[in-house]
């Protein structure tokens, strides 16, 4: 096994065998709904109750027991636990289906479904149930002072410095399910080492493929095991 520094990006495509919706494909998330009212600080301002109960519905979904990590979740977390060198696995994604999946050295950069910030006091709580506007935060005591613990647009992805850090010293870069169309994730691909290896597994092309060498197309809860299975196997499926 290679003891190279390997740095995974993952995007809604990862998930959706598990059943979440990603955003951008047929009937995805912004076909329902428009960015600017469910995931943008002014949406939030303009109307509380509807973005409530877009991350309500989201966060009721994720918690129903049709919702697992899928093959693809489990692979990663596999790989991470055998892989030599370092490994970090950073994901756009709220769900929390990579940790489940056993994922430990993990990065949440656009926030996660099951936390909730005071929007005073600026904590973090788990959060499972439903949030309405009324709803109280524990550290202030006072009605209306939570919001998702999600990333909006307009605001600044969670963790960068971290995520630099390791893209420029990164041996091996892969990316997995994502459409190449929010930045900074999606010119993570432009920080790493010349001579470093890049891996994009899709189901199509995106919008960033011309950056990445080897390309993966099919469905990641296939593809994701296999290009797994060949590193186990002392292979280096990032040079074909
Ligand atoms: N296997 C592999 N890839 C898949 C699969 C699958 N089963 N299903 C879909 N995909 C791919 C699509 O081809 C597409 O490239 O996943 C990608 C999904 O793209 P988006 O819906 O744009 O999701 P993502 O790239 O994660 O979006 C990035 O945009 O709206 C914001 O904050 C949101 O984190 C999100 C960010």
């Amino acid at each position: 096994m290679p003891s190279n520094s390997m740095v995974v990006l993952t995007g809604a495509g990862i998930s959706a065998e598990s059943g979440i919706k990603t955003f951008r494909d047929q009937n995805g998330l912004w076909e329902d709904h428009k960015i600017e009212d469910v995931a943008s600080p002014s949406g939030f301002r303009r109307s509380p109750d509807l973005v409530h109960a877009f991350y309500n519905a989201r966060r009721a979904q994720l918690q129903s027991s049709k919702v697992t990590p899928n093959a693809a979740h489990k692979a990663l977390a596999e790989l991470e636990s055998r892989w030599k060198g370092e490994f970090l696995l950073v994901t756009q994604n709220v769900d929390n289906l990579h940790e489940r999946a056993g994922s430990k050295n993990l990065l949440h950069m656009h926030g996660e479904l099951l936390k909730v910030r005071c929007t005073k006091s600026d904590q973090v709580f788990s959060w499972t149930a439903d949030i309405k506007k009324d709803t109280k935060c524990s550290c202030c005591n006072e009605p209306g002072t939570l919001r998702p613990h999600i990333v909006w647009f307009d605001e600044i992805p969670f963790a960068l410095t971290r995520i630099y850090v390791a893209l420029q010293k990164c041996d091996i870069f892969v990316a997995v399910g994502t459409s190449g169309n929010v930045y900074p994730a999606a010119g993570f691909v432009n920080f790493i080492p010349a001579w470093a290896s890049t891996v994009e597994i899709n189901l199509d092309e995106s919008l960033i493929s011309h950056s990445f060498r080897e390309h993966i197309f099919g469905p990641a809860s296939k593809m994701v095991p296999k290009f797994v299975e060949k590193i186990i196997k002392g292979a280096c499926p990032w040079h074909s």
